[in-house]
């Protein structure tokens, strides 16, 4: 008898990226990313304004998801949404398409928790890619959210760790909009980085107890640095941009380091995983790499294209909750705040 195929249409709509995929039996045959460019101008996410474009991409982004698929809508097998956490306004787009469409199919609707889903990519069926064994860790880094998570099995995680102010992301981000840098920064810190000298300058590392987080207190050293030598220069930035930018990602992954390292320590758990937008930093990339030879832990780096927010790990968490028949009632709604 042929294999059956599940076929699974995934939406993502949590924050500024509109996202839909479709996968079969786990294996992605299309994942299509609309990122909003309107927020550009104003340095961060406008809630209103991302809800607005989400309803003008969804249609479109769903389109071309299941024409690139080429697969018909009657052989969707259930639709998969981000139901939380995230932007209310952004979250109610895909949450509400997604129930139409799975009350107009008479199919089943799953939803996911963007979380788990950020962690669940790494069992995307793709080749020359391991995927982790039950337990391991996960460090979720992303501009909402900063945790280490135990993951015993594909739903059953523990939050073991918890940013208690900004998230990793927003350290980044921040930090780049203090130099003047545009909107994302994160990715332009990585890029200026690469040529910068990682000890040029010297930033504060937080003192937080246990395998939590603090990144508010990093910000502030970084804006009253940048204010003072500014005083001084008021070219240091321009003259020193790629020195600042590694010095600052040098310390932001120092700390996340020391913490992921706390965490197998005191887990006895050596297999570590990474996703979130943060984990496209070729920073902390090499960290984990460096890991693995220094310390031999196993380490899980994802694919590029399922680090920051996509709908192929949204399909995924979705194709495992199919197997266990975990479907969601139509009266389901967008959760923005989503602990699991
Ligand atoms: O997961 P994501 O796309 O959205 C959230 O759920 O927040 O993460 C977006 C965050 C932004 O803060 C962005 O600056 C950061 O990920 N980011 C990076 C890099 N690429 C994206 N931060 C540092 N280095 C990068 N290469
Ligand atoms: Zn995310």
């Amino acid at each position: 008898m042929p294999e059956q195929k599940i076929n699974i249409l995934a939406i993502e709509s949590s924050c500024d990226d509109t996202a839909a995929a479709v996968l079969c039996n786990g294996k992605i045959l299309s994942n299509i990313v609309a990122t909003q460019k309107v927020h550009v101008q104003y340095g961060g996410v406008v809630p209103e304004l991302a809800s607005r474009a989400h309803q003008q991409n969804i249609v479109p982004v769903i389109h071309q998801a299941l024409a690139t698929a080429n697969i018909d809508k009657k052989d969707i097998s259930a639709i998969a949404f981000t139901r939380g956490p995230g932007l209310m306004g952004s979250l109610l787009v895909g949450t509400s398409f997604a129930k139409s469409l799975a009350m107009g199919l008479n199919i089943p609707l799953i939803e996911v928790n963007h979380m788990q889903a950020h962690i669940l990519a790494h069992f995307i069926e793709e080749e020359g890619y391991d995927k982790p064994e039950f337990p391991f860790l996960a460090m979720t880094i992303s501009g909402g959210h900063t945790q280490i998570v135990k993951v015993s099995d594909y739903f059953e995680m523990e939050v073991i760790g918890e940013t208690t102010d900004d998230a990793v992301g927003e350290a980044f981000d921040k930090s780049a909009k203090i130099m003047g840098l545009p909107y994302p920064g994160g990715p332009l810190i990585d890029k200026y980085a690469k040529e910068g000298n990682p000890k040029a300058f010297k930033f504060p590392k937080p003192k937080v107890d246990g395998l939590n987080f603090s990144f508010s207190g990093f910000k502030t050293a970084v804006l009253y640095f940048i204010q003072k030598e500014t005083k001084n220069d008021p070219d240091f930035v321009e003259k020193n941009l790629k020195d600042i930018c590694a010095s600052i990602q040098y310390t932001i992954i120092g700390i996340l380091m020391d913490k992921l390292k706390k965490a197998v320590k005191e887990t006895g758990i050596s297999q570590v995983a990474i996703g979130g937008g943060v984990s496209a930093n070729s920073g902390i990339r090499q960290a984990l790499v460096d890991a693995e030879k220094k310390w031999g832990w196993k380490c899980f780096v994802p694919k590029f294209e399922y680090t920051t927010d996509n709908a192929a790990m949204i399909g995924i968490a979705g194709y495992y909750k199919y197997l266990q028949k975990d479907f969601a009632d139509l009266s389901i709604t967008a959760q923005s705040r989503y602990k699991f």
